[in-house]
């Protein structure tokens, strides 16, 4: 351990989790993880499946399937294009962050022709662009990040993409991992055939389950055209799941643990969940400004769930995000790729709070006014 590192870990003091996912996970759904093992082929962990299934669909808004990947949410990536690509299939992605760029990459895998929208930096593809690109090649999918974590954006027309996908009678893959449970998604009203979550985000879980719903026009497609042989392939975690069972082993404990999670956010009520999430992110994106850090997203498509934010001039968000973990006991992140040390990420997901907030905003002030101290004697 490094000599300034704070006594708090010797206590096992936690972290203030603050990042765009994994977020903090409540004791009692932490406990969960501790119940017994049953056979995953068995009475209990089918009755356990059912059940969370169950209360899933009313968290996706959905009367449609519900099955449970033991995997991150890139899991939810591959076997939702597994389940629509094919060599040849023509794709649209919304493809202005790293999610999207991700999700393209992997069909190409596939053999898919790929048509994919960047947008500038904090902002989502226009939407004429998506029309326009849609009603000219007609897509067999269309491919949407509902929330971009990597940039703090969230996309404004989730529903209007439904409609459009409907009209061209393509299939509607909604990546949801950073916006399910924070962000307003209504699975079967939106016409969305495939949708996936992961554990760790609004879910407020530990990280290693992929909820994914699809619709019943996804299931009767996957019976009539079967996706390749793949540890992903949805249409045997359909199969399965009608006798609660998952085709390979599942994370049981994960399982309690979700199961846990999801009754805390039915307690709770998912939409006073998203207002929660919304009045959180407004009073960081209000306490950050003040603090001299600029949002990356455009206002008007600004996300509630996982923020991000150019700093101010001369703070390293590298060194900040670490004078918050060691001496605040808070963890933010840093920018991707060429914005590491520009970009600050912050989450605002799960079990988010106004203590979370002040306690985040209270940190950041005090470790800008000691950087910023820093660098006043460094220069001097
Ligand atoms: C929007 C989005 N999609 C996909 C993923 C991939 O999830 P995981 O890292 O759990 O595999 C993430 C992770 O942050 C994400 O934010």
């Amino acid at each position: 351990m490094e000599e300034d590192e704070p006594e708090t870990l010797i206590c096992e003091e936690p972290y203030l989790v603050m990042l765009p996912g994994p977020t903090n996970v409540p004791l009692e759904v932490m406990r969960a993880l501790l119940r017994p093992i049953v056979n995953h082929r068995g009475y209990d962990f089918g009755a356990l499946y059912r059940r969370l299934r169950g209360k899933l669909q009313a968290v996706f808004d959905t009367k449609g399937e519900v099955v449970i990947l033991t995997a991150s949410g890139t899991g939810g990536i591959q076997a939702s294009l597994e389940v629509v690509v094919r060599p040849g299939s023509r794709i649209l992605v919304t493809a202005h962050g790293e999610f999207g760029r991700r999700a393209a990459a992997f069909a190409r895998a596939l053999g898919a022709e790929v048509i994919a929208l960047d947008a500038p930096l904090g902002d989502v593809p226009a939407w004429e662009a998506i029309e326009r690109e849609a009603r000219r090649a007609r897509p067999s999918v269309l491919y949407a990040v509902a929330n971009e974590t990597s940039t703090g954006v969230r996309l404004p027309y989730l529903k209007e993409l439904g409609e459009l996908a409907r009209e061209l009678g393509a299939f509607y893959v909604v990546d949801a991992v950073s916006h399910l449970g924070g962000q307003e998604l209504y699975m079967d009203a939106w016409n969305i055939d495939i949708c996936f979550t992961g554990s760790q985000k609004c879910l407020a879980a530990p990280a290693g389950l992929c909820p994914v719903a699809l619709s019943e026009r996804a299931v009767e497609f996957m019976k009539r055209d079967r996706p390749r042989e793949s540890y992903f392939d949805l249409l045997s975690y359909v199969e399965y799941a009608e006798r609660g069972e998952t085709p390979f082993t599942p994370a049981v404990s994960l399982f309690y643990a979700l199961d846990e999670a999801v009754n805390l956010l039915l307690r709770e009520g998912l939409m006073a969940r998203i207002e929660r999430h919304r009045r959180c992110a407004f009073r960081l994106y209000e306490g950050l400004s003040k603090l001299g850090f600029a949002p990356l997203a455009k206002q008007e498509v600004a996300s509630y769930t996982s923020l991000a934010f150019r700093c101010p001039p001369g703070i390293r968000a590298t060194e900040l995000r670490e004078l918050l973990r060691k001496r605040h006991m808070v963890l933010v992140s840093s920018g991707f790729g060429p914005l590491r040390d520009s970009l600050l990420r912050l989450g605002c997901m799960g079990i988010v709070n106004d203590y979370h907030v002040n306690r985040t905003l209270s940190a950041l002030g005090e470790a800008l006014s000691s950087l910023g101290a820093q660098n006043l004697k460094a220069g001097a």
